[in-house]
């Protein structure tokens, strides 16, 4: 059977399938779960397509076949989909009661012999929601422990522990599909529970999805250990990572970075930090000098989001300002890291000057980063499936 999104697919009647999986993934572990649901479909001898949601984006994607089974796979961001996700699902096709399923891989950890969940929050239901609300049937959602990639945060876990988290993950991720494909309803009494406290942080989620994305988008640098190959640049999902610089070119994060860790879990001289130190000083850079000086609204404005009633106007002028400060802040910053000692000083304030790196370990970059970002697994044959069976 064949797959393919594109327009080019659909006029050419190439466009039939029974499982097409759509996912978004930073550092691996929601690749790794698509590859496990492909996988598994195929044994069931059903055929399946993979694709990134960017490529699928920019091929515009055409209407999907009556019947296929629709599987969209994110990491969650801040207690919910992450934006391009969230895009995705608004611009999807109408689904005209097909089938569908959302799936989102959260930060599961683990102490000593005790492992602790992800929190997907609204992540699952939000898009469930606005596929259903395009007349697409969602017939399960799930959120899935993969190992922590938010190393921006907390150092990477170490080989042991994420052995173990994968390990768990992939028969829940199959035996949810199984599920779903045997026409049960997947909406576990967990899953309504995480959606009730994620619409209590519905507002922190907010916050990340208005503000705190961009913010975290410009405490990105490269350290002194840079050699400028460009390899972030070229493997950014979003294509936000430029190369800067004619005599030394380095990485330079614009305010559509989704932080997914991509360029900090994949960098081959871990130069990639996320500067604290740095972080500390672009709230005040940001907040003080634009904010609170230029519009004169009292020592509330310094600790924006948070307007006096009736302010409103003032928050609404405030956040384009706020993002326009961040980008010039982040443009006097990134100047001054050229000059090697300040730089190190930014590096040697950083937290994950000492902290482990992660990418999901069976993934390598060209897994994520294929030319057309499409990739099909053909269902095993009949005679096979039915030996296997
Ligand atoms: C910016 C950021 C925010 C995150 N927020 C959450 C969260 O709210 N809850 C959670 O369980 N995991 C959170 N995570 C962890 C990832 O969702 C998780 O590790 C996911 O499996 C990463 O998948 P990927 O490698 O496919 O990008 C966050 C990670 C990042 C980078």
């Amino acid at each position: 059977m064949n797959t393919d999104y594109t327009d080019e697919g659909r006029k050419s009647g190439n466009s039939a399938a029974a499982l097409r999986l759509f996912f978004m993934s930073g550092t691996g572990n929601t690749f790794r779960v698509t590859q496990w649901l492909a996988e598994a479909a195929r044994r069931r001898g059903l055929a399946a397509g993979v694709a990134d949601i960017e490529t699928a984006r920019r091929g515009k994607l055409a209407p999907l076949a009556a019947g296929a089974l629709l599987g969209v796979l994110m990491p969650t961001h801040a207690f919910t989909a992450p934006w391009p996700v969230i895009r995705f699902a608004l611009r999807a096709p109408r689904g005209r009661g097909a089938p569908a399923f959302v799936v989102a891989t959260r930060a599961g950890t683990k102490f000593g012999r005790i492992n602790f969940p992800g929190f997907e929050g609204t992540a699952c239901y939000l898009i469930a929601l606005l596929l259903a609300l395009k007349g697409w049937r969602v017939r399960g959602v799930l959120g899935l422990d993969l190992p922590s990639n938010w190393i921006a945060a907390h150092p990477g876990l170490n080989a042991a522990c994420v052995a173990d988290i994968v390990a768990k993950a992939r028969p829940k991720a199959e035996r949810f599909l199984a599920d779903v494909l045997d026409g049960h309803r997947r909406f576990s009494a967990g899953s309504l529970g995480y959606l009730a406290l994620g619409l209590l942080v519905a507002q922190v989620s907010l916050g990340y999805l208005l503000l705190g994305r961009f913010l975290l988008a410009r405490l990105f640098f490269a350290n002194n250990r840079c050699t400028g190959c460009g390899l972030c640049a070229r493997s950014c999902p979003f294509g936000v990572l430029r190369m800067r610089g004619r005599r030394r070119a380095r990485p330079y994060w614009t305010d559509a970075c989704e932080s997914c860790m991509r360029c900090m879990g994949f960098c081959p001289e871990q130069a990639i930090e996320a500067g604290h130190a740095w972080a500390v000083l672009l709230y005040f850079a940001v907040t003080l000098p634009f904010a609170w000086w230029l519009l004169s609204a009292g020592a509330q404005a310094a600790f924006w989001p948070a307007p006096a009633a009736g302010s409103r106007l003032v928050c609404w002028v405030q956040y384009p300002l706020t993002l326009l400060a961040l980008a010039v802040a982040y443009a006097g910053f990134w100047l001054l890291i050229r000059v090697r000692w300040i730089n190190a000083l930014f590096a040697a304030t950083t937290f994950t000057r000492r902290w482990r790196r992660y990418h999901e370990p069976d993934t390598v970059l060209n897994d994520l980063c294929r030319p057309n970002g499409i990739a099909e697994v053909p269902a095993e044959p009949a005679a096979t499936t039915a030996r296997a069976s």
